[in-house]
């Protein structure tokens, strides 16, 4: 068995050009070669789906993200000390561990058998863009099949822990029924044909690809800083209906009202992060949590800082713009079996609801809290 890596091939009219398939590897054998060959993959691709890993145990699949990063704390992303009932608001309900695993959770929809790889009588409630959109879809949209991207992001705690360096998402049981349409309902009148239970991502390399070069050179220089306590503090505030940037309106939460929070635990990111296998840069700043920008134009200009929300809304929101049509996004076909795996630092990822009559959903995920700070272009301290 030749472990075999194929790019996925554009869709006709599709600028989506990231996302490989691999096929031909056990990740519960994984020889170090082969390793090495997924690793590449998923820094070269962004995005891979690994065929056929049926029998994949938690705990390998647990190891394998570990492997990748050997220095990180044996956790799930989600799992420190900073993650509490308390904290973890927008994020939603705590997640579940399977056990044995170290740090694999069950997530997805619906109800997950008497027992799940342990975890017994479990129904699984993600959120979904009802909790989370300024204008959610009616129930008769819903029953009409029309959908919506829940909300883009990429993985981690980010307060007191740094961002994930990789995800995997491993199906056990996909939803069954006719293909949705995903609507953005911003004006643009965008539509998307998906399977049900898939996973659509950008590109945030393709976004800082996107900027003037100007702008380029502000977010090569800039930084930015989520809120204390970013899950809580985003308040009432709500994600626009295509799944990224805030909508207009809504209150955060007074930094004095948060649970209790020390400076040290909020780190300053760049507003871009580098690849480290490819050298690539993305545009890489999470619209939910971010309070601070501390604008830059180059090396020798003098910092600006910028507390203003709608400033700083507005700043994202028409950068998101440009990249957040259809032809920018790229929803994988996986199947039961399949493991998907991406680089965190460079992509953004959403889930798709689907109604509740297509069945439940069981997914294994698994990200670690990475060892190290993502590296920007140049030195922004
Ligand atoms: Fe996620």
């Amino acid at each position: 068995m030749a472990i075999v890596v194929t790019p996925l091939s554009t869709a006709p009219g599709s600028n989506a050009k990231f996302g490989a398939t691999i096929t031909g590897v056990d990740l519960n054998f994984l020889t170090e070669e082969d390793f090495q060959m997924i690793r590449n993959a998923i820094y070269v691709h962004k995005v891979v789906v690994v065929k056929g890993q049926h029998d994949l145990l938690p705990a390998k699949q647990f190891e394998f993200v570990h492997r990748l990063d050997p220095a990180a704390e044996r956790v799930h992303g989600f799992d420190t000390e900073d993650v509490t009932d308390e904290t973890s608001g927008v994020l939603g309900p705590r997640f579940n561990i399977i056990p044995g695993s170290t740090g694999v959770t069950l997530v997805g929809q619906g109800y997950q058998g008497d027992d799940h790889y342990g975890l017994k009588g479990i129904t699984a409630k993600s959120t979904t863009h009802f909790d989370a959109h300024a204008e959610p879809l009616s129930l008769a949209d819903v029953a009409n099949g029309a959908t919506r991207f829940g909300a883009f992001h990429f993985d981690g705690v980010i307060y007191g822990s740094y961002p994930s360096r990789v995800t995997t998402l491993r199906c056990v049981r996909a939803p069954k029924g006719p293909d949705l349409t995903v609507r953005w309902d911003d004006g643009s009148g965008h539509t998307m044909t998906v399977k049900p239970g898939l996973t659509a991502f950008i590109d945030s390399a393709q976004m800082y690809s996107m900027l003037t070069e100007e702008e380029k050179n502000i977010a090569d220089h800039s930084r930015w800083e989520p809120a204390p306590q970013p899950y809580v503090w985003t308040g009432t505030r709500k994600i626009r209906n295509s799944g990224l940037g805030m909508a207009p309106g809504g209150e955060t939460v007074p930094l004095e009202k948060l649970p209790a929070w020390t400076p040290e635990k909020v780190y300053q990111f760049p507003m871009v992060w580098v690849n480290p296998v490819t050298g690539v840069r993305s545009f890489q700043v999470l619209p939910d949590v971010v309070r601070t920008f501390y604008l830059k134009k180059g090396p020798d200009d003098e910092e600006e800082v910028v507390e203003d929300g709608e400033r700083i809304r507005t700043f994202l929101n028409q950068i998101i713009d440009r990249i957040i049509k259809p032809e920018n996004i790229l929803v994988p076909t996986y199947e039961e079996g399949d493991i998907v795996m991406f680089n965190n630092w460079e992509v953004m990822h959403s889930s798709i609801d689907f109604p509740s009559s297509y069945g439940s959903r069981s997914m294994h995920q698994c990200h670690i809290p990475s060892s190290t700070f993502p590296a920007g272009p140049v030195s922004v301290s």
